[in-house]
């Protein structure tokens, strides 16, 4: 891991336990859309055993099917307290695990979920290529993997500048120029459907398989 990785991951844990208490006014209903899109691919049979990779302050739980087993995992031991708050008033019948994990060293066995879900997290991840790795990993075959997050632009004068903006959103929680659909496709993640989402189109939900 090299020195900007470390940085990231030890920045990224402090970043989002200082947001804990507000995330959800700034990250809140600005980012719904993509969730709620994300969320419109997840097969709706009951009773899955569904991972929800940075689950933050839990806004994504409203968005499960009815009967599922939810296990989130998040680096920032204050969002998993946040998201505990919002577990034990929720209904629809889930049963919801919350755990301090790495995303890029998950502490379950391989294929353990029906399917692994992550919003808003990979371009946080001090190692995206082993979280993916690892999303993989602890799917069953057959199994869903979705993603939804900004992808650098392919190429031109966007591209240009998100990796010249990348540093400074880099401090405030995110970095600008990570190339999800390329780095999917150098894993064995099978990309089904992208489709673009939120304001100016700027994130995208990734649909992927575990072939
Ligand atoms: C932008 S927030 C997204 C939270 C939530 N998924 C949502 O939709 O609002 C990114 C989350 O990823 C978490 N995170 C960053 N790096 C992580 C890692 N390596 N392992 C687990 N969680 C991580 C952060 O603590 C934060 O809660």
């Amino acid at each position: 891991m090299n020195t900007k990785d470390k940085f990231l991951g030890r920045s990224m844990e402090k970043t989002y336990s200082f947001y804990s208490p507000f995330y959800d006014l700034i990250f809140g209903k600005t980012l719904q859309p993509g969730r709620e899109l994300a969320f419109s691919y997840l097969d709706k049979r009951p009773y899955q055993r569904i991972l929800d990779i940075g689950v933050g302050t839990g806004l994504t739980f409203n968005l499960y099917p009815d009967q599922s087993y939810i296990v989130g995992i998040d680096i920032s031991a204050k969002m998993i307290q946040q998201a505990k708050k919002r577990a034990a008033i929720l209904s629809n019948g889930h049963q919801i695990s919350l755990y301090v994990m790495d995303a890029c060293n998950l502490e379950f066995e391989d294929e353990f979920f029906d399917a692994v879900i992550s919003p808003y997290v990979i371009t946080t991840a001090k190692d995206p290529l082993k979280l993916c790795q690892e999303m993989y990993r602890v799917c069953k075959k057959g199994g869903q993997i979705i993603i939804v997050n900004h992808s650098k632009s392919p190429r031109g004068l966007c591209s240009k500048f998100e990796d010249w903006l990348s540093p400074l959103f880099a401090r405030v929680g995110f970095v600008t120029n990570l190339d999800v659909m390329g780095l999917l496709a150098s894993t064995e993640i099978h990309v089904e459907k992208v489709i673009t989402c939120n304001t100016f189109n700027l994130h995208k939900v990734f649909v992927g398989v575990r072939k």
